[in-house]
């Protein structure tokens, strides 16, 4: 028998085969996650041999002196920005994730959100709903043409290669970002621009102030892969200034955003919190990878889904 900690309250079936190899599992039952000091304390009091943990957790160096036993981390995300991998390399821990399960998932809302930036969606919707429509207007709400347009995809990954796929059904162009070197051409031709690196010190604040002035003038970006590859700041300034037509979010940096973040106040932002995998299909399969990782890393059987 061996100890897991599961930090999130995950209300998924999966997890109950760690009750049924017979671990002792003790998961943090609120909904919000635990700070730092909580969650090292928590570390602390139940030495765990395994951690199931969500993007909401950072697993560093810290956290891992207060776990002497633990043998597996899994992440219940693909991205793994929230964890020290060479600090767990050098304890010889583990680390999992949960790759493919979701990347269909995530590649639907960065098309929802690049459709609904394009149309407008959230505006419109918030005009019925004030009774600021009052009648069909010839040149009202006006937005971009999605088929036949120019798509950058940055990050030559699963996902991006997903969103090109569905790129491909509306007859538009697709350019395929997979070297930095390349970046700056591809805005400069694209109409809109999807994020898909992972959040690493090489891809943060990729998209920057000078990036973001590469970008052809109307251009539209989505973001679904991590908030901090936009330079933020840099991004309200555009969205104010018009460059960029629209913005379409589903990660920030922090996330939620502080009510009082300008960007936030920035014109045509659309900000949905963070659901590319929130689907009942791509999440009950992270959870069965997830435990899958723990259960094999408890074994001392190499991971089915271990990050490199
Ligand atoms: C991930 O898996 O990294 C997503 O951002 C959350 O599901």
């Amino acid at each position: 028998m061996a100890r897991v900690l599961i930090t999130r309250a995950l209300p998924f079936a999966a997890l109950e085969r760690l009750h049924e190899a017979g671990h002792q599992v003790t998961v943090h039952p609120g909904p919000d996650p635990l700070d730092p000091p909580a969650l090292r304390a928590l570390v602390a009091a139940t030495d765990p041999d395994g951690i199931l943990c969500a993007l909401t957790e950072q697993i560093d160096a810290t956290l891992l002196r207060a776990a002497p036993g633990l043998r597996v981390v899994a992440n219940f995300a693909v991205g793994t920005d929230n964890i020290d991998l060479a600090a767990c390399a050098a304890r010889g821990v583990a680390v999992g994730n949960t790759p493919d399960v979701l990347t269909d998932a995530t590649a639907d809302l960065a098309f929802a959100l690049l459709l609904a930036a394009a149309r407008r969606l959230a505006e419109g919707e918030r005009d019925v709903r004030a009774g600021a429509w009052t009648t069909w207007v010839p040149d009202g709400w006006l937005g971009a043409d999605v088929h036949g347009a120019t798509l950058a995809v940055v990050g030559a990954g699963r996902i991006g290669e997903a969103v090109a796929r569905r790129a491909a059904g509306f007859d538009m162009e697709v350019l395929r970002v997979g070297r930095r070197d390349d970046l700056h051409a591809a805005l400069a031709r694209a109409a809109f621009v999807s994020l898909h690196v992972p959040l690493t010190p090489a891809t943060h604040h990729l998209i920057d102030a000078a990036a973001l002035a590469a970008c052809r003038p109307g251009a539209i970006l989505v973001n679904t892969a991590r908030g901090a590859v936009v330079d933020q700041v840099a991004l309200a300034a555009a969205l104010t200034s018009g460059h960029l037509a629209a913005a379409a979010l589903d990660v920030t940096d922090p996330e939620p955003l502080p009510p009082a973040d300008p960007l936030l106040r920035a014109p045509n932002l659309l900000v949905v919190p963070h659901i590319g995998s929130a689907t009942r299909g791509a999440r009950e399969r992270m959870a069965e990878i997830a435990v899958a990782n723990v259960l094999a890393g408890l074994a001392g059987r190499a991971l089915p889904h271990p990050v490199a």
